[in-house]
């Protein structure tokens, strides 16, 4: 990675946001605290769970073991089947260094949430969350530290969500934002990391990290709950509109126009490419399943999200006949 510096890797966010203390001390039997003392067992430890022995030689042979990116250059590949590994290094490194971006985005956000949502037990699970992400970032700052050399900056779409999300006074938005999208996003996304990467060292990184991202999404659908049934029309367009725009912002993200343009390739080619192939279509729709899953439990799976999802082929019409 890049040495820090003061120009170069800073971003500075300007935020007006409300804190909240509250000396209602709250309930100890209710699901969010559930959530929390299942969160204090599940604690791990980055330098002792994980073995960090294996080596990592990035560019050798890759055989994804799952198929969800296919493993040899399908018909329509903008890349030809001798560099069809070099382009699986490069979505491995790539996803990698997303997830690296996108922990610390959760790291912030989450740490945000402890301030700024009104009920103790909301801020205590919060709390038990920010660790988890530091725990995140580390995981993953070390496997490319030390495994891979190299890595992808965040994706402009994701700093620019997060830059949004560092700036909301809306409690329930940084929920859905984070909680929601990122989190339910990265749920999947590491699930899938750890069935199909090529070494043992990101497969031990990803399930342990998926384990404490299921317990993530679980807070936002409980801290959500019954949360839109009062709301304003007003207020849940407003709601409405965020989602349209994290979701669309998101499904651009995995185009993975920087990997073509790192390998490159034509890029509009290669956006072309992943909007067509029906594995990679398929891939993509499994990322979004459970932003749909959560969307629809807590109520905000909306008509224009729908059809949003539909155009860009981020669900099959089925999905949302249930
Ligand atoms: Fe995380
Ligand atoms: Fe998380």
């Amino acid at each position: 990675m890049s040495p820090p510096g003061p120009h170069s890797t800073l971003v500075e966010v300007d935020a007006h946001i409300r804190s909240c203390l509250n000396w209602d001390y709250g309930r100890r039997d209710s699901r969010m605290w559930q959530l929390y003392e299942r969160s204090k067992v599940a604690q791990w430890n980055v330098s002792t769970d994980i073995d960090w022995t294996p080596e990592v030689h990035v560019g050798s042979l890759l055989r994804p073991r799952d198929g969800l990116v296919p493993p040899t250059a399908p018909p329509g590949s903008p890349v030809s089947p001798e560099r069809w590994n070099d382009f699986l290094w490069e979505f491995q490194v790539w996803m990698v260094s997303q997830f690296l971006h996108g922990e610390q985005g959760a790291l912030l956000t989450t740490a945000r949430l402890v301030e700024v949502v009104p009920d103790i037990e909301a801020k205590t699970y919060a709390a038990a969350q920010v660790a988890d992400e530091a725990r995140h970032v580390e995981a993953y700052a070390r496997y490319i530290d030390e495994k891979l050399g190299v890595s992808y900056p965040i994706n402009a779409g994701l700093e620019q969500l997060l830059r949004d999300l560092l700036a909301e006074s809306r409690w329930d938005v940084l929920y859905l934002g984070v909680q929601v999208v990122i989190e339910g996003l990265a749920l999947v996304a590491t699930r899938v990391a750890s069935t199909s990467f090529g070494d043992p060292v990101i497969t031990s990184i990803t399930r342990m990290i998926a384990r404490d991202e299921a317990r993530h999404i679980s807070f936002g659908v409980v801290a959500l709950d019954g949360m839109y049934q009062d709301m304003t029309s007003r207020e849940l367009a407003d709601r409405d509109d965020f989602l349209q725009e994290a979701v669309h912002v998101m499904s651009q993200r995995f185009l993975l126009g920087e990997v073509w343009e790192h390998l490159g390739v034509d890029v509009a080619a290669g956006r072309r490419f992943v909007r067509n192939d029906p594995r990679m279509v398929a891939f993509r729709q499994l990322l979004f399943f459970k932003v749909v899953q959560v969307l629809r439990q807590i109520g905000m799976l909306t008509p224009a999200v729908r059809d949003l999802m539909l155009a860009e082929s981020l669900a099959q019409p089925e999905v949302f006949a249930k």
